[in-house]
Protein backbone atom coordinates (compact mmCIF):
# COMPACT_ATOMS: atom_id res chain seq x y z
CA UNK A 1 0.00 0.00 0.00
CA UNK A 2 1.46 3.20 -1.02
CA UNK A 3 1.35 5.88 2.05
CA UNK A 4 3.05 9.11 1.67
CA UNK A 5 3.97 10.68 5.00
CA UNK A 6 3.88 14.74 4.55
CA UNK A 7 5.77 16.84 7.43
CA UNK A 8 8.32 18.96 7.40
CA UNK A 9 11.16 17.09 10.15
CA UNK A 10 12.91 14.22 10.27
CA UNK A 11 16.08 12.82 12.02
CA UNK A 12 18.75 12.76 11.57
CA UNK A 13 18.06 15.79 8.56
CA UNK A 14 16.38 18.31 10.68
CA UNK A 15 14.87 17.83 14.28
CA UNK A 16 13.68 20.23 16.53
CA UNK A 17 11.92 18.11 18.89
CA UNK A 18 10.17 14.44 19.06
CA UNK A 19 8.24 14.89 16.01
CA UNK A 20 11.41 14.35 13.70
CA UNK A 21 12.22 11.32 15.93
CA UNK A 22 8.67 9.83 14.69
CA UNK A 23 8.92 10.53 11.56
CA UNK A 24 12.30 8.92 11.18
CA UNK A 25 11.04 5.87 12.47
CA UNK A 26 7.78 5.29 11.59
CA UNK A 27 7.83 5.31 7.96
CA UNK A 28 11.23 3.03 8.29
CA UNK A 29 8.78 0.90 10.68
CA UNK A 30 6.09 0.25 8.24
CA UNK A 31 8.23 -0.85 4.86
CA UNK A 32 7.74 -4.40 5.43
CA UNK A 33 3.64 -3.82 4.95
CA UNK A 34 3.22 -0.33 3.31
CA UNK A 35 5.49 1.15 0.66
CA UNK A 36 5.87 4.42 2.62
CA UNK A 37 7.95 7.42 1.50
CA UNK A 38 7.67 11.05 2.76
CA UNK A 39 7.20 14.37 1.34
CA UNK A 40 9.42 17.37 2.80
CA UNK A 41 9.67 21.00 1.65
CA UNK A 42 13.23 21.54 0.45
CA UNK A 43 14.54 23.41 3.64
CA UNK A 44 18.73 23.60 3.46
CA UNK A 45 19.19 20.64 5.72
CA UNK A 46 17.15 18.52 3.47
CA UNK A 47 18.45 19.76 0.18
CA UNK A 48 21.90 18.34 1.82
CA UNK A 49 20.30 15.14 3.25
CA UNK A 50 18.46 13.62 0.66
CA UNK A 51 20.52 11.68 -1.68
CA UNK A 52 20.00 11.44 -5.21
CA UNK A 53 17.80 14.05 -6.18
CA UNK A 54 15.83 13.61 -9.54
CA UNK A 55 13.78 16.27 -11.41
CA UNK A 56 9.59 15.07 -11.12
CA UNK A 57 7.93 17.57 -12.08
CA UNK A 58 7.74 21.51 -12.26
CA UNK A 59 5.27 22.66 -10.58
CA UNK A 60 3.18 26.01 -11.87
CA UNK A 61 3.49 29.58 -10.01
CA UNK A 62 1.26 29.37 -6.89
CA UNK A 63 1.72 30.57 -3.26
CA UNK A 64 4.09 33.57 -4.63
CA UNK A 65 6.79 31.42 -6.22
CA UNK A 66 7.33 30.67 -9.96
CA UNK A 67 10.53 28.38 -9.96
CA UNK A 68 9.22 25.25 -7.61
CA UNK A 69 9.99 21.97 -8.30
CA UNK A 70 9.09 18.69 -7.30
CA UNK A 71 12.20 16.44 -6.90
CA UNK A 72 12.48 12.84 -5.48
CA UNK A 73 15.01 11.01 -3.61
CA UNK A 74 16.70 9.10 -1.00
CA UNK A 75 17.67 9.07 2.77
CA UNK A 76 20.67 7.61 3.94
CA UNK A 77 18.32 4.31 5.02
CA UNK A 78 17.23 3.94 1.66
CA UNK A 79 13.89 5.92 2.06
CA UNK A 80 12.03 7.41 -1.17
CA UNK A 81 11.69 11.12 0.15
CA UNK A 82 9.99 13.41 -2.32
CA UNK A 83 11.27 17.13 -1.83
CA UNK A 84 9.77 20.36 -2.74
CA UNK A 85 12.56 22.77 -4.19
CA UNK A 86 10.85 26.84 -3.99
CA UNK A 87 14.01 28.26 -2.76
CA UNK A 88 12.36 31.57 -2.06
CA UNK A 89 9.94 29.80 0.58
CA UNK A 90 12.36 27.36 1.87
CA UNK A 91 16.18 28.13 1.86
CA UNK A 92 17.00 29.74 4.59
CA UNK A 93 19.31 28.22 7.47
CA UNK A 94 18.44 27.68 11.16
CA UNK A 95 15.29 26.89 12.50
CA UNK A 96 12.62 25.27 9.80
CA UNK A 97 9.79 27.45 11.40
CA UNK A 98 11.33 30.93 12.96
CA UNK A 99 13.79 33.17 12.34
CA UNK A 100 17.19 34.04 14.24
CA UNK A 101 15.16 35.94 16.50
CA UNK A 102 12.88 33.12 17.04
CA UNK A 103 9.83 35.36 15.67
CA UNK A 104 7.99 32.80 13.11
CA UNK A 105 8.45 33.86 9.18
CA UNK A 106 5.84 36.62 7.74
CA UNK A 107 5.23 33.89 5.32
CA UNK A 108 4.59 30.77 6.98
CA UNK A 109 0.95 30.39 5.59
CA UNK A 110 1.94 29.73 2.12
CA UNK A 111 4.92 27.99 2.64
CA UNK A 112 3.08 25.38 4.72
CA UNK A 113 0.38 25.96 2.23
CA UNK A 114 2.77 25.04 -0.41
CA UNK A 115 3.54 21.18 1.25
CA UNK A 116 -0.09 20.49 1.86
CA UNK A 117 -0.99 21.73 -1.77
CA UNK A 118 1.31 19.59 -3.23
CA UNK A 119 0.54 16.45 -1.22
CA UNK A 120 -2.47 16.58 -2.88
CA UNK A 121 -1.47 16.60 -6.17
CA UNK A 122 0.59 13.56 -5.63
CA UNK A 123 -2.44 11.93 -5.07
CA UNK A 124 -3.55 13.21 -8.55
CA UNK A 125 -0.66 11.86 -10.55
CA UNK A 126 1.93 14.55 -10.11
CA UNK A 127 4.30 11.80 -10.24
CA UNK A 128 3.34 9.38 -13.12
CA UNK A 129 5.40 6.23 -11.58
CA UNK A 130 3.71 6.52 -7.93
CA UNK A 131 0.44 7.59 -6.32
CA UNK A 132 -0.23 7.18 -2.37
CA UNK A 133 -3.48 5.12 -1.55
CA UNK A 134 -3.07 7.22 2.12
CA UNK A 135 -1.79 10.61 2.99
CA UNK A 136 -0.17 10.34 6.26
CA UNK A 137 0.11 14.65 7.75
CA UNK A 138 1.93 15.21 10.68
CA UNK A 139 1.30 18.68 12.77
CA UNK A 140 -0.24 21.68 11.55
CA UNK A 141 2.64 22.23 8.80
CA UNK A 142 0.92 19.65 7.08
CA UNK A 143 -2.91 20.45 7.88
CA UNK A 144 -3.96 21.91 4.77
CA UNK A 145 -3.04 18.94 2.99
CA UNK A 146 -6.57 16.96 3.95
CA UNK A 147 -8.37 20.18 2.76
CA UNK A 148 -6.72 20.59 -0.78
CA UNK A 149 -7.58 16.40 -1.04
CA UNK A 150 -11.66 17.36 0.07
CA UNK A 151 -11.28 20.37 -2.82
CA UNK A 152 -10.09 18.24 -5.19
CA UNK A 153 -12.74 15.30 -4.36
CA UNK A 154 -15.63 17.72 -4.91
CA UNK A 155 -14.20 18.94 -7.79
CA UNK A 156 -13.16 15.97 -9.75
CA UNK A 157 -15.91 13.54 -8.52
CA UNK A 158 -12.68 10.82 -7.56
CA UNK A 159 -11.84 9.46 -4.07
CA UNK A 160 -8.11 10.04 -4.21
CA UNK A 161 -6.62 9.22 -1.30
CA UNK A 162 -7.61 8.34 2.55
CA UNK A 163 -6.16 10.92 4.51
CA UNK A 164 -4.50 10.72 8.19
CA UNK A 165 -4.24 13.45 10.46
CA UNK A 166 -1.73 13.44 13.26
CA UNK A 167 -1.80 15.62 15.88
CA UNK A 168 1.46 15.66 18.10
CA UNK A 169 1.23 18.42 19.66
CA UNK A 170 -2.63 20.35 20.06
CA UNK A 171 -0.85 23.28 21.34
CA UNK A 172 0.54 24.80 18.24
CA UNK A 173 -2.23 25.45 15.86
CA UNK A 174 -0.20 27.37 12.15
CA UNK A 175 -3.16 30.39 13.24
CA UNK A 176 -3.10 32.95 10.51
CA UNK A 177 -4.85 36.16 9.61
CA UNK A 178 -7.98 35.70 7.76
CA UNK A 179 -6.72 37.38 4.56
CA UNK A 180 -4.56 34.71 4.02
CA UNK A 181 -7.39 32.39 3.15
CA UNK A 182 -7.67 33.95 -0.03
CA UNK A 183 -3.99 32.99 -1.90
CA UNK A 184 -4.44 29.71 -0.40
CA UNK A 185 -6.73 28.53 -3.51
CA UNK A 186 -9.60 26.69 -1.39
CA UNK A 187 -13.70 27.14 -2.11
CA UNK A 188 -14.81 29.61 -0.56
CA UNK A 189 -17.17 27.92 1.54
CA UNK A 190 -13.98 26.28 3.82
CA UNK A 191 -13.32 29.28 5.18
CA UNK A 192 -16.29 28.89 8.15
CA UNK A 193 -17.00 27.01 11.88
CA UNK A 194 -17.53 24.04 9.54
CA UNK A 195 -14.09 23.81 8.15
CA UNK A 196 -10.80 26.07 8.99
CA UNK A 197 -12.31 28.96 10.89
CA UNK A 198 -11.50 29.50 14.08
CA UNK A 199 -11.96 32.69 16.10
CA UNK A 200 -11.98 34.66 12.85
CA UNK A 201 -8.66 33.04 11.92
CA UNK A 202 -7.09 30.62 9.44
CA UNK A 203 -6.57 27.26 11.63
CA UNK A 204 -4.18 24.71 9.85
CA UNK A 205 -4.58 22.74 12.46
CA UNK A 206 -8.19 22.82 12.27
CA UNK A 207 -7.75 21.93 8.85
CA UNK A 208 -6.73 18.64 9.26
CA UNK A 209 -8.85 17.84 12.77
CA UNK A 210 -11.62 19.58 10.22
CA UNK A 211 -11.05 17.62 6.94
CA UNK A 212 -8.46 14.15 7.50
CA UNK A 213 -10.33 10.83 6.97
CA UNK A 214 -9.04 9.47 10.28
CA UNK A 215 -7.14 11.33 13.28
CA UNK A 216 -4.77 10.17 15.36
CA UNK A 217 -2.71 11.48 18.26
CA UNK A 218 0.29 9.95 20.06
CA UNK A 219 -0.79 8.38 23.06
CA UNK A 220 -4.43 6.98 24.56
CA UNK A 221 -4.56 9.27 27.54
CA UNK A 222 -3.59 12.31 25.62
CA UNK A 223 -5.80 11.11 23.12
CA UNK A 224 -8.55 11.41 25.48
CA UNK A 225 -7.34 14.42 27.40
CA UNK A 226 -7.61 16.73 24.30
CA UNK A 227 -11.51 15.58 23.98
CA UNK A 228 -12.02 17.76 27.74
CA UNK A 229 -12.40 21.79 27.54
CA UNK A 230 -8.84 22.10 30.08
CA UNK A 231 -6.83 20.27 26.96
CA UNK A 232 -8.43 20.79 24.04
CA UNK A 233 -7.15 24.44 23.37
CA UNK A 234 -10.47 25.46 22.00
CA UNK A 235 -10.84 22.32 19.60
CA UNK A 236 -12.66 19.90 22.21
CA UNK A 237 -15.94 20.34 20.43
CA UNK A 238 -14.51 19.30 17.31
CA UNK A 239 -12.57 16.62 18.83
CA UNK A 240 -15.70 15.14 20.95
CA UNK A 241 -18.02 15.08 17.62
CA UNK A 242 -14.60 13.25 15.80
CA UNK A 243 -14.50 10.81 18.75
CA UNK A 244 -15.75 8.04 16.30
CA UNK A 245 -12.43 9.14 14.18
CA UNK A 246 -9.79 9.86 16.94
CA UNK A 247 -7.58 7.13 17.62
CA UNK A 248 -4.43 7.17 20.45
CA UNK A 249 -1.47 5.68 19.56
CA UNK A 250 1.23 5.48 21.67
CA UNK A 251 4.87 5.95 19.68
CA UNK A 252 7.86 4.11 19.50
CA UNK A 253 11.03 4.52 19.49
CA UNK A 254 13.73 3.78 16.82
CA UNK A 255 15.76 0.80 18.46
CA UNK A 256 18.34 0.81 16.31
CA UNK A 257 19.43 4.43 17.24
CA UNK A 258 18.46 4.39 20.87
CA UNK A 259 20.58 0.90 22.15
CA UNK A 260 22.63 0.82 25.00
CA UNK A 261 23.83 -2.58 23.86
CA UNK A 262 25.30 -0.86 20.68
CA UNK A 263 25.14 2.49 21.14
CA UNK A 264 28.67 4.15 19.72
CA UNK A 265 28.52 7.36 21.22
CA UNK A 266 28.13 6.30 24.75
CA UNK A 267 31.10 5.34 27.15
CA UNK A 268 30.95 1.49 27.51
CA UNK A 269 27.75 -0.91 26.24
CA UNK A 270 25.59 -2.04 28.65
CA UNK A 271 22.69 -4.48 28.23
CA UNK A 272 19.40 -5.51 30.61
CA UNK A 273 21.36 -8.76 32.35
CA UNK A 274 25.00 -7.18 32.59
CA UNK A 275 24.55 -3.04 33.00
CA UNK A 276 28.00 -3.00 34.59
CA UNK A 277 28.61 -0.55 31.66
CA UNK A 278 26.18 1.93 32.47
CA UNK A 279 28.36 3.03 36.23
CA UNK A 280 31.53 3.77 33.40
CA UNK A 281 28.85 5.70 31.73
CA UNK A 282 27.89 7.81 34.81
CA UNK A 283 31.66 8.91 35.84
CA UNK A 284 32.20 9.25 32.29
CA UNK A 285 29.85 12.05 32.09
CA UNK A 286 30.47 13.32 35.63
CA UNK A 287 33.83 13.92 34.09
CA UNK A 288 32.61 15.44 30.75
CA UNK A 289 30.07 17.56 32.74
CA UNK A 290 32.29 18.65 35.88
CA UNK A 291 30.09 17.50 38.15
CA UNK A 292 31.92 15.25 41.13
CA UNK A 293 32.86 11.86 39.90
CA UNK A 294 31.11 9.85 42.59
CA UNK A 295 28.41 6.49 42.49
CA UNK A 296 26.71 6.90 45.84
CA UNK A 297 24.24 9.28 45.02
CA UNK A 298 21.55 9.42 41.83
CA UNK A 299 22.16 12.05 39.03
CA UNK A 300 19.00 13.28 37.82
CA UNK A 301 19.01 14.21 34.08
CA UNK A 302 16.79 16.15 31.67
CA UNK A 303 17.25 16.52 28.30
CA UNK A 304 14.04 18.76 27.05
CA UNK A 305 12.88 22.06 25.10
CA UNK A 306 12.74 24.37 28.13
CA UNK A 307 9.36 25.88 27.64
CA UNK A 308 6.60 25.88 29.80
CA UNK A 309 5.12 22.21 28.96
CA UNK A 310 7.83 20.56 30.07
CA UNK A 311 7.89 21.95 33.87
CA UNK A 312 10.87 23.68 34.25
CA UNK A 313 9.61 25.79 36.58
CA UNK A 314 8.48 22.75 38.81
CA UNK A 315 12.18 21.82 38.21
CA UNK A 316 13.29 24.76 39.37
CA UNK A 317 11.12 24.88 42.52
CA UNK A 318 12.81 21.39 43.25
CA UNK A 319 16.16 22.25 42.75
CA UNK A 320 17.04 23.02 46.81
CA UNK A 321 15.51 19.22 47.02
CA UNK A 322 17.72 17.80 45.20
CA UNK A 323 20.80 19.17 46.71
CA UNK A 324 20.19 19.29 50.05
CA UNK A 325 19.85 15.20 49.28
CA UNK A 326 23.11 14.93 48.43
CA UNK A 327 21.81 14.15 44.22
CA UNK A 328 23.35 15.45 40.91
CA UNK A 329 21.58 17.16 38.48
CA UNK A 330 22.50 17.67 34.96
CA UNK A 331 19.88 19.42 31.81
CA UNK A 332 20.64 19.51 28.48
CA UNK A 333 18.05 22.11 26.68
CA UNK A 334 17.19 24.97 24.96
CA UNK A 335 14.71 27.10 25.05
CA UNK A 336 13.03 30.46 27.06
CA UNK A 337 15.44 32.55 27.90
CA UNK A 338 14.06 33.20 31.52
CA UNK A 339 14.52 29.11 32.35
CA UNK A 340 18.15 29.54 30.93
CA UNK A 341 19.25 31.97 33.11
CA UNK A 342 17.72 30.42 36.08
CA UNK A 343 19.20 27.13 34.93
CA UNK A 344 22.79 28.29 34.48
CA UNK A 345 22.38 30.64 37.78
CA UNK A 346 21.68 26.89 39.80
CA UNK A 347 25.03 25.29 38.05
CA UNK A 348 27.41 28.56 39.06
CA UNK A 349 25.82 28.29 42.65
CA UNK A 350 25.96 24.30 42.90
CA UNK A 351 29.10 23.59 41.02
CA UNK A 352 29.69 20.46 41.12
CA UNK A 353 26.29 18.91 41.78
CA UNK A 354 24.24 20.60 39.28
CA UNK A 355 25.11 21.56 35.88
CA UNK A 356 23.94 22.78 32.53
CA UNK A 357 24.13 22.44 28.83
CA UNK A 358 22.28 25.05 26.76
CA UNK A 359 21.94 24.37 23.08
CA UNK A 360 21.32 21.21 20.93
CA UNK A 361 22.95 17.88 21.45
CA UNK A 362 21.88 14.97 19.97
CA UNK A 363 25.18 13.01 20.85
CA UNK A 364 25.14 14.35 24.60
CA UNK A 365 21.47 13.15 25.11
CA UNK A 366 22.95 9.99 24.29
CA UNK A 367 25.27 9.87 26.80
CA UNK A 368 22.83 11.09 29.34
CA UNK A 369 20.17 8.89 28.89
CA UNK A 370 23.41 6.03 29.76
CA UNK A 371 24.40 7.62 32.78
CA UNK A 372 21.83 9.56 34.22
CA UNK A 373 20.39 7.12 37.02
CA UNK A 374 16.90 8.95 36.72
CA UNK A 375 15.35 10.95 33.64
CA UNK A 376 13.08 13.89 34.66
CA UNK A 377 10.05 14.35 32.75
CA UNK A 378 7.71 16.79 35.23
CA UNK A 379 5.59 17.63 32.11
CA UNK A 380 2.37 20.47 32.90
CA UNK A 381 0.69 18.18 29.52
CA UNK A 382 2.48 15.95 27.06
CA UNK A 383 0.96 14.30 24.31
CA UNK A 384 3.84 11.36 23.99
CA UNK A 385 6.80 11.97 25.36
CA UNK A 386 10.38 10.69 24.06
CA UNK A 387 13.06 11.01 26.27
CA UNK A 388 11.03 8.60 29.15
CA UNK A 389 11.30 5.91 26.35
CA UNK A 390 15.21 6.35 26.18
CA UNK A 391 15.09 6.75 29.94
CA UNK A 392 13.46 3.26 29.98
CA UNK A 393 15.52 1.30 27.18
CA UNK A 394 19.04 2.57 28.94
CA UNK A 395 17.89 1.87 32.64
CA UNK A 396 17.83 5.89 33.80
CA UNK A 397 14.42 5.00 35.71
CA UNK A 398 11.95 7.90 34.42
CA UNK A 399 10.56 10.00 37.31
CA UNK A 400 7.18 11.39 35.30
CA UNK A 401 3.99 13.58 35.98
CA UNK A 402 1.01 11.33 35.13
CA UNK A 403 -0.05 12.67 31.94
CA UNK A 404 -0.27 12.57 28.63
CA UNK A 405 2.21 9.61 27.24
CA UNK A 406 3.51 9.89 30.14
CA UNK A 407 0.95 8.37 32.22
CA UNK A 408 0.64 5.85 29.33
CA UNK A 409 4.83 4.47 29.36
CA UNK A 410 5.78 4.32 33.32
CA UNK A 411 4.82 2.25 36.07
CA UNK A 412 5.12 4.10 39.45
CA UNK A 413 7.26 2.45 42.20
CA UNK A 414 5.04 1.71 44.62
CA UNK A 415 4.98 -0.82 47.07
CA UNK A 416 2.30 -3.33 45.67
CA UNK A 417 4.06 -3.02 42.18
CA UNK A 418 7.27 -3.35 43.03
CA UNK A 419 8.02 -6.91 42.40
CA UNK A 420 5.68 -6.82 39.32
CA UNK A 421 4.93 -3.66 36.65
CA UNK A 422 7.24 -0.86 38.20
CA UNK A 423 9.36 0.70 35.74
CA UNK A 424 9.75 4.46 37.35
CA UNK A 425 7.89 7.36 39.33
CA UNK A 426 4.87 9.45 38.59
CA UNK A 427 3.23 12.04 40.69
CA UNK A 428 0.04 13.86 39.69
CA UNK A 429 -0.46 17.13 40.77
CA UNK A 430 1.35 19.71 39.38
CA UNK A 431 2.59 20.84 42.30
CA UNK A 432 6.22 21.31 44.16
CA UNK A 433 5.04 19.14 47.05
CA UNK A 434 3.75 16.34 44.56
CA UNK A 435 7.25 16.38 42.68
CA UNK A 436 8.92 16.66 46.47
CA UNK A 437 7.10 13.51 47.47
CA UNK A 438 8.10 11.67 43.80
CA UNK A 439 11.72 12.61 44.77
CA UNK A 440 12.03 11.70 48.31
CA UNK A 441 10.33 7.91 47.15
CA UNK A 442 13.44 8.23 44.50
CA UNK A 443 15.99 8.35 47.39
CA UNK A 444 13.84 5.53 49.28
CA UNK A 445 14.12 2.99 46.69
CA UNK A 446 17.79 4.21 45.85
CA UNK A 447 18.86 3.17 49.12
CA UNK A 448 17.25 -0.51 48.30
CA UNK A 449 19.71 -0.82 46.12
CA UNK A 450 18.17 -4.94 44.83
CA UNK A 451 14.77 -3.46 44.65
CA UNK A 452 16.49 -0.54 42.79
CA UNK A 453 18.03 -2.70 40.24
CA UNK A 454 15.05 -5.18 39.68
CA UNK A 455 13.21 -1.82 38.48
CA UNK A 456 15.94 -0.98 36.37
CA UNK A 457 16.39 -4.40 34.59
CA UNK A 458 12.52 -4.41 34.14
CA UNK A 459 12.45 -0.82 32.46
CA UNK A 460 15.09 -1.82 29.95
CA UNK A 461 12.85 -4.65 29.02
CA UNK A 462 9.75 -2.71 28.55
CA UNK A 463 8.74 -3.15 24.58
CA UNK A 464 8.93 0.40 23.25
CA UNK A 465 9.26 0.11 19.90
CA UNK A 466 7.08 0.62 16.53
CA UNK A 467 5.50 -2.97 16.01
CA UNK A 468 2.10 -1.78 18.01
CA UNK A 469 1.69 1.51 16.47
CA UNK A 470 2.58 0.59 12.90
CA UNK A 471 -0.32 -2.54 13.23
CA UNK A 472 -2.75 0.13 14.07
CA UNK A 473 -1.70 2.79 11.74
CA UNK A 474 -2.16 0.07 8.98
CA UNK A 475 -5.49 -1.32 10.09
CA UNK A 476 -6.64 2.48 10.04
CA UNK A 477 -4.76 2.98 6.69
CA UNK A 478 -7.10 -0.15 5.64
CA UNK A 479 -10.19 1.25 6.67
CA UNK A 480 -9.91 4.24 4.14
CA UNK A 481 -8.17 3.44 1.23
CA UNK A 482 -10.62 4.07 -1.52
P1 LIG B 1 8.96 17.35 22.32
O1 LIG B 1 8.78 16.83 20.95
O2 LIG B 1 7.72 17.91 22.92
O3 LIG B 1 10.10 18.30 22.44
P2 LIG B 1 9.71 14.60 22.99
O4 LIG B 1 10.09 14.00 24.29
O5 LIG B 1 8.70 13.92 22.18
O6 LIG B 1 9.32 16.12 23.29
O7 LIG B 1 10.97 14.67 22.04
C1 LIG B 1 12.07 15.47 22.27
C2 LIG B 1 13.23 14.95 21.43
O8 LIG B 1 14.18 15.99 21.29
C3 LIG B 1 13.95 13.81 22.08
O9 LIG B 1 14.56 13.02 21.08
C4 LIG B 1 15.02 14.52 22.91
O10 LIG B 1 16.10 13.70 23.21
C5 LIG B 1 15.38 15.64 21.97
N1 LIG B 1 15.92 16.84 22.58
C6 LIG B 1 15.24 17.83 23.20
N2 LIG B 1 16.07 18.82 23.58
C7 LIG B 1 17.30 18.43 23.20
C8 LIG B 1 18.60 19.03 23.29
N3 LIG B 1 18.77 20.21 23.87
N4 LIG B 1 19.65 18.37 22.77
C9 LIG B 1 19.47 17.15 22.20
N5 LIG B 1 18.28 16.55 22.07
C10 LIG B 1 17.22 17.18 22.55
C1 LIG C 1 5.32 16.53 20.25
C2 LIG C 1 4.96 16.30 21.70
C3 LIG C 1 5.65 15.11 22.31
C4 LIG C 1 5.66 13.92 21.37
C5 LIG C 1 6.25 14.33 20.03
C6 LIG C 1 6.27 13.18 19.02
O1 LIG C 1 6.45 17.31 20.10
O2 LIG C 1 5.19 17.45 22.49
O3 LIG C 1 5.01 14.75 23.52
O4 LIG C 1 6.41 12.87 21.91
O5 LIG C 1 5.48 15.35 19.48
O6 LIG C 1 4.99 12.69 18.76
Amino acid sequence: MPVLHVCTEVYPLLKTGGLADVTGALPRAQLGQCDARLLLPGLPAILAGVHALMPVAVLPPRFGVRDARLLRGQLADGLTAYVIAAPALYERPGNPYADANGLPYADNALRFALLGWVAARLCQGLDPHWQPCVLHCHDWHAGLAPAYVAAARRATGRALAGTVFTVHNLAYQGSFAEEVFGQLGLPGDFYGIEGLEFYGQVSFLKAGLYYADKLTTVSPSYGREIATPEQGCGLDGLLRARARDLHGILNGIDGVVWDPASDARIAANYNPLDRRGKGACKRALQQECGLQVRDGAPLFVMVSRLTEQKGVQLLLGALPEIVASGSQLLVLGSGEARYEHALRAAANTHAGQVAVRIGYDEDLAHRMFAGGDVCLVPSRYEPCGLTQLYGLRYGALPLVRRVGGLADTVVDATLEDLDTRSTGFCFDAFTQAALGAALRRVQALWRRSADWAHVQERAMRQPVGWDDAAAHYLRLYQDITP
